[in-house]
């Protein structure tokens, strides 16, 4: 990165304060609160006033109890101490700022300890409409809410003891390169599964309809509609045989969502997949994105 990019804010990709806490290798780090500038709030001010109503039309209804159990401000970024002042008591989850990416294993363990890592940067005010990268907008708006729920929250666990489960599966092959490759294959399977549902999962209403709970759609000022309404968007019932095998992009809006119909019906398949990663039969998932790099493998093979 460039010199000149680099501002003494908190937006993504550009953050100084970013940049040396990753030279120094720290992944778990603090909210610099006094570092928001004037355009970042008004970011975050812009974002929310633009998504709320549209939570109201198109977000599950747990998602909105969220909302209002966690009293979150739409005038100004929240601080993380603040949120899990309400956080906490509700689920046992609790944010952890972070410094950026996190290797796939330490990301799910911490959901397993009802942690969740935070981004602390927000996006750039050229680039409300759409961001790959995760912000605190998409952290705090997009996934916290839903966190608040313990039905939800005990997704994540489960999420998280699959991850255990599979790492302990891969230790006991012994053949090195079989061991790489079956475990490189159940973490782009997990990954598949966690960005149909979590990142973008559909649900459906109980009195007809479809809403929607997964981060990527309810932090996107555009996506959150073109995902319920758009007939450019092919919507099938959640199943775990086409879900582990579907690859996805990450840079465009999604062609192709999954259908959940309860957060139970979602528990289950959250333990169904760990079943899977028992019997072996994620092991030989069809390859293509998303890539699994060195650190995620790493994170697998370092595990417990
Ligand atoms: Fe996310």
């Amino acid at each position: 990165m460039k010199i000149s990019e680099i501002a003494n804010d908190l937006t993504t990709t550009r953050a100084a304060f970013i940049e040396e806490a990753r030279d120094h290798g720290d992944l778990f780090i603090r909210q610099p609160y006094e570092l928001y500038s004037e355009a970042n709030q008004e970011t975050w001010r812009k974002l929310y006033a633009a998504l709320e109503p549209r939570w109201h039309k198109y977000a599950n209804g747990r998602f909105i109890d969220g909302l209002d159990q966690l009293a979150l401000d739409p005038q100004a970024i929240p601080t993380l101490e603040d949120v899990n002042r309400f956080l906490e008591p509700l689920s046992g989850f609790q944010c952890r700022a972070v410094s950026g990416y996190v290797p796939a294993y330490v990301f799910f363990d911490c959901l397993r300890r009802r942690e969740f890592p935070t981004t602390i940067t927000i996006r750039s005010g050229d680039t409300l409409e759409y961001l790959p990268e995760p912000d605190i907008f998409h952290d705090l708006a997009g996934h916290v809410p839903m966190h608040t729920q313990p039905v939800f929250a005990d997704i994540l666990v489960r999420f998280g003891e699959v991850a255990r489960t599979a790492a302990k599966t891969a230790r006991a092959i012994d053949d090195p390169q079989k061991r790489i490759k079956s475990l490189e294959s159940v973490i782009r399977a997990m990954a598949r599964f966690f960005w149909f549902t979590v990142e973008f999962g559909l649900m459906r209403r109980p009195e007809g309809g479809i809403c929607v709970y997964g981060s990527g759609l309810l932090s996107s000022m555009g996506e959150i509609q073109h995902a319920v309404e758009s007939p450019e968007v092919d919507r099938y019932p959640f199943q775990l045989e086409w879900v582990v095998h579907q690859h996805f992009e990450i840079d465009r809006f999604q062609p192709l969502l999954f259908v959940i119909d309860s957060f139970e019906h979602l528990f289950a398949q959250v333990a169904e997949l760990e079943q899977w990663v028992l019997d072996g039969r994620l092991n030989n998932v069809s390859p293509g994105a998303p890539r699994i790099n060195e650190d995620d493998l790493q994170s697998f093979l370092e595990a417990g």
